[in-house]
């Protein structure tokens, strides 16, 4: 990502259509004793199966970019067999690349509620991007964004089960009529060919995210659908991005029409904090900007990124990017080494969190098995201390 140098492109849609979803927090009961945390055995640099197969180098078109893409295939075959995944693929020229045209593929995956039809169906939609950059050579990107990426797989595992229950529990119900219920499903875009390869330009960056949105939103659904296009179907525009740093980076509340949501997962963070359910520096808050008013700047334009062109065509982004990036941004020094564990467990989390109380899942959560809860109590005492 990019800041946009030059004038400042601010621009206030006073009276942009504010779509606010239900959203139910979850109880105190299910954070302690039911939602599944991260492990270590996921989060570990060099055996964690979520984060250290993606902590090398992945520039589009490279081996370590087909390994990255069949890391996230394989979680989604063997953890997730339930989801819908598929590939955008495009190709294009790149500065550094003279007449070979570079290929970017895009991982979208999905689910839905099973008896919807994929043009009824609003998805909260989480997104990360994949790429390493091109130079300097051996870049890891560590929190941009391999720590991101694992974060949302962290997430979308650990709300799958409740997921589940809820449908099963919709579909068997007498009092529910699924024909008006409003179908909520997520998906998650795991997106190629942010980084730029040269200087950073609005040809020369978001490849992947760039020709997603033009495609989707060119591909229609039939006619009587609720949604006109994929791209219409997308809620909420989740982004993470350079996340996972010891530092204290703080995020800003940047999109005033998606406010809303930033004061959900603020008031999530401060829970998980209050609850000592956090692994890393308590005296952080990562999303201080809850009691931001209407009437305050919000610097939309400003953070060049993956939802640059899909806030252009009107879908409703939450962007979780720190205003000042980490220290090791876009150096050598973004690896595994320079990233903080702790931070990243936290973030995967409460990614969790958001995305558990906006599918609304509070009741469909199962008890955990005993060493669950045996790990989470030695967790939760020697934060009392
Ligand atoms: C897109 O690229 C992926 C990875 O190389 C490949 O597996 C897939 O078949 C391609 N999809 C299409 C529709 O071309
Ligand atoms: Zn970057």
């Amino acid at each position: 990502m990019w800041w946009a140098s030059g004038s400042l492109v601010l621009v206030t849609f006073a009276s942009a259509l504010q779509l606010v979803v239900a959203y139910k927090p979850l109880s105190d009961d299910t954070l302690k004793h039911r939602l599944p945390l991260p492990e270590t055995a996921d989060f570990d640099i060099h055996t964690g199966n979520l984060l250290a197969p993606i902590l090398i180098p992945r520039v589009p078109g490279t081996p370590g970019s087909q390994k990255v893409l069949k890391h996230f295939v394989d979680f989604f075959r063997t953890a997730l067999p339930t989801w819908t995944v598929s590939f955008q693929n495009s190709t294009s020229k790149t500065p550094t690349h003279g007449d070979t045209d570079v290929p970017f593929v895009n991982l979208i995956a999905s689910r839905d509620p099973p008896w919807a039809q994929p043009g009824n169906v609003g998805r909260l939609t989480l997104v990360a991007h994949y790429d390493s950059k091109y130079t300097p050579e051996g870049f890891i990107g560590a929190t941009d964004s391999a720590a991101p990426c694992a974060m949302i797989m962290h997430a979308i595992r650990s709300i799958d089960a409740a997921l589940t229950k809820k449908w099963e529990n919709m579909q068997t119900q007498d009092d529910i009529d699924l024909e008006f219920e409003e179908d909520k499903g997520i998906q998650v875009l795991l997106l190629d060919g942010e980084e730029a390869f040269k200087d950073w330009t609005a040809t020369d960056s978001i490849y992947g995210a760039r020709s997603l949105a033009e495609e989707w939103e060119h591909t229609m659904h039939p006619a009587t659908s609720i949604y006109r296009s994929p791209l219409d179907s997308i809620e909420l525009f989740v982004l993470l991005d350079l996340l996972g740093s010891p530092e204290n980076l703080q995020i800003p509340s940047w999109q005033h029409s998606s406010h809303w949501s930033y004061v959900r997962m603020a008031e999530a963070e401060q829970r998980l904090r209050q609850l000592g359910m956090f692994k890393s520096n308590p005296k952080h808050t990562w999303l201080p900007e809850k009691n931001k008013k209407d009437t305050d700047r919000f610097s939309s334009y400003v953070m060049q990124d993956d939802h640059i062109p899909f806030i252009a065509r009107g879908v409703q982004v939450l962007h979780l990017i720190p205003s000042r990036f980490p220290s090791v941004w876009h150096t050598i020094n973004d690896d595994a080494e320079h990233l903080d564990i702790p931070t990243v467990e936290d973030w995967a989390l409460l990614t969790a969190v958001f995305a558990a109380e906006y599918l609304e899942l509070d009741d469909f959560f199962e008890s955990l098995p005993t060493e669950h809860i045996k790990g989470r109590r030695a967790l939760t005492s020697k934060t009392e201390l």
